[in-house]
């Protein structure tokens, strides 16, 4: 029953067919889309990456293809040769591209069967995720999805071609190589040759593209996978792609005027909007002091302010408390929030309680006055001077974080979004840019109790604080910048340290003793030894600047098999078992523990 292509040629994509090509005779393939019976006429929408085109089945004009459409199921793959013709008035379709015209089939071939799919092939069809992904190659017959994809080839062809034009080399790196530190775990791959030996996945190319700049090649860029071992979230998948670039003899400007010009360019053609340049650019202790991240979300104001000295001499014990243990008080002003419910408030306390806060004390401001728990700790003069400190008014609601300064930055900063989100302040469709520059190089990690470097160990310390790398290494800031995009980090980078004694300097504040560091990067401090230019670069999440450009909400939507939040991938099921010779071979035992 099924036939082969022999002697048809595909002349027309189904959505290039319109009213240019009328009385043409058309070769069209692809699935069915649905299939209708009209009594006599039969309609079969037929569906291929272009979009969908109706071809018509008439008994008078077709006796047998009329017949052997009957047969034909959604899915099904079938070859259609006919004649474009104007549809009848009352059945033109202004919703499809190819709304105006029809085809008359002299010729169907049945090219392949078809399943009943497990979900409808449709943009508005709902379906469970899993079961979507499981069959990916069906979801991704949905246009809106497909769509996605095309953007993403198109971000990937800008980007190619940007980096190229202004003299960057596309080089590739290796996948089975080194360790590289970039705060996540490693995927590790055993060696057959060398046994108990193992090659991990690349966080990143970190340590290649810098050592492609002591070999000279000046300016690299490459679209690359990297793989990390962590978490997943919404917006971290264990394998991502990175556009991934390194420059030679440059400074941080020079850096940061090249990746806005790349940005810019992807906004401009894909989106259409032209964004104003230079790029708004924050401190990192500034993007902390007034929004309570690193990551800032600039679609709304929402300012954290400072409230210390306002408050030095208020009744309030939460308040005197904190100053008097070395903390601050910090408020945040949230305009309209006066009509939120007591559950709105009492929801948004609770809530910060569980990102580390003792409470939330808030404050809103009515026609009758100002009510909350701490309204009557208030004096005149201080509500005079917190309406001034914080432009507030009748109608707001003023929250407080009053503990030490990282605590309350960092609630605040979070109850900014979620205040934001229910005050309906962030706008879809909306785009703002931030860069934050001057990153700490080191953070403390109470945990393992030492110092973690919060960018890697390569970024280079600003000149000014090498003096406090050895005794005071909290002091020291980094060369680091990280472009922010609506709250989240879509790119990072930093200039490196190119001198072999300032990164052994580094590798000591962070606790790697000279042999170890030697061990692991030898490497490293090898080729820094042989010429190391100045050098600096970038990378940026591909994954999540196409989710982000798509509007979507999940990098699961833009990655074509993505893995699930268990890091599992449907389709494959991997990760999966091995055979035991496998693992023989590779000098494993299987002992290993199935979860
Ligand atoms: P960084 O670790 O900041 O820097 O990574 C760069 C960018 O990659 C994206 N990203 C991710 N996207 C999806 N899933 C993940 N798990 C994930 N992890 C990171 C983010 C991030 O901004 N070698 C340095 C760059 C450099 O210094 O040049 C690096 O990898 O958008
Ligand atoms: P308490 O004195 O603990 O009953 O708290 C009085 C009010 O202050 C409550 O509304 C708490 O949510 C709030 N509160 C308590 N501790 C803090 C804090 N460290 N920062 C801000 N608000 C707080």
């Amino acid at each position: 029953m099924l036939e082969n292509m022999t002697g048809l040629k595909r002349t027309h994509y189904c959505g290039e067919v319109d009213e240019t090509l009328l009385g043409r005779e058309v070769v069209i393939m692809g699935w069915v889309q649905h299939r209708r019976d009209h009594g006599g006429l039969v309609f079969i929408d037929l569906r291929d990456r272009s979009g969908l085109l109706q071809s018509v089945f008439n008994p008078q004009e077709d006796e047998e293809t009329h017949q052997k459409s009957h047969d034909v199921r959604s899915e099904y793959v079938l070859a259609l040769r006919g004649t474009v013709r104007r549809r009848p008035a009352d059945m033109v379709n202004p919703n499809l591209k190819t709304g105006q015209v029809e085809v008359f089939i002299r010729e169907l071939r049945v090219l392949n069967v078809a399943q009943t799919p497990p979900f409808v092939v449709e943009d508005h069809g709902e379906a469970n995720e899993n079961v979507r992904l499981k069959y990916r190659y069906i979801d991704l017959r949905r246009p809106s999805v497909l769509k996605k994809f095309i953007l993403r080839h198109r971000v990937a062809g800008l980007t190619r071609n940007y980096f190229a034009d202004r003299g960057f080399l596309e080089i590739e790196t290796p996948v089975l190589t080194k360790s590289t530190p970039e705060g996540a775990r490693d995927y590790l791959v055993p060696s057959r040759v060398n046994q108990g030996l193992f090659y991990a996945l690349p966080q990143s190319p970190q340590l290649f593209k810098q050592i492609l700049m002591v070999a000279g090649v000046d300016r690299y860029c490459q679209i690359v996978k990297c793989f990390r071992d962590e978490d997943l979230r919404a917006d971290r998948q264990p394998e991502f792609t990175q556009v991934d670039l390194e420059m030679s003899f440059v400074e941080q400007d020079d850096v940061l005027d090249l990746l806005e010009g790349y940005i810019s360019l992807v906004f401009k053609e894909i989106l259409g909007l032209d964004l104003p340049r230079p790029f708004p650019r924050l401190t990192y202790d500034e993007a902390l002091r007034r929004f309570g991240s690193d990551r800032p979300d600039l679609r709304y104001g929402l300012e954290i302010v400072e409230l210390s000295e306002v408050l030095s001499q208020s009744e309030a014990k939460v308040f005197t408390e904190a100053l008097a243990r070395g903390g601050c008080i910090r408020g945040l002003k949230a305009p309209g929030a006066a009509s939120f419910s007591r559950k709105q408030l009492d929801d948004l306390v609770a809530y910060a309680i569980t990102l580390g806060a003792k409470g939330l004390a808030w404050i809103k401001i009515t026609g009758d006055g100002w009510q909350g728990p701490l309204a009557k700790f208030l004096t005149e003069e201080e509500k005079a001077a917190l309406a001034r400190a914080l432009e507030a008014g009748p109608g707001d609601v003023i929250f407080f974080g009053a503990d030490t300064a990282p605590i309350v930055s960092s609630v605040l900063g979070q109850i900014r979004s979620r205040a934001a989100q229910e005050l309906g302040l962030v706008r879809e469709g909306e785009f703002r840019l931030t860069w934050v520059t001057d990153f700490p190089m080191f953070e403390y990690d109470a945990e393992g109790k030492r110092w973690a470097a919060v960018h890697h160990p390569f970024t280079a310390p600003r000149d000014e604080d090498l003096k406090y790398l050895a005794d005071e290494p909290g002091r020291v800031r980094a060369k680091a910048y990280d472009l922010v995009l609506n709250g989240n980090e879509i790119g990072g980078g930093s200039l490196r340290i190119h001198r072999p004694d300032v990164q052994a300097l580094v590798f000591r504040a962070l606790g790697l003793e000279a042999a170890e560091a030697r061990e692991k990067f030898g490497f490293l401090l090898d080729a820094l030894a042989y010429g190391a230019p100045p050098h600096g670069g970038c990378a940026f999440g591909l994954d999540r600047l196409v989710m982000l450009l798509a509007g979507a909400s999940s990098l699961r939507e833009v990655i074509a098999f993505p893995k699930t939040q268990k890091a599992t991938c449907p389709l494959t099921e991997a990760p999966g078992p091995v055979d035991p010779r496998q693992m023989a071979e590779l000098g494993l035992r299987p002992e290993l523990k199935k979860s």
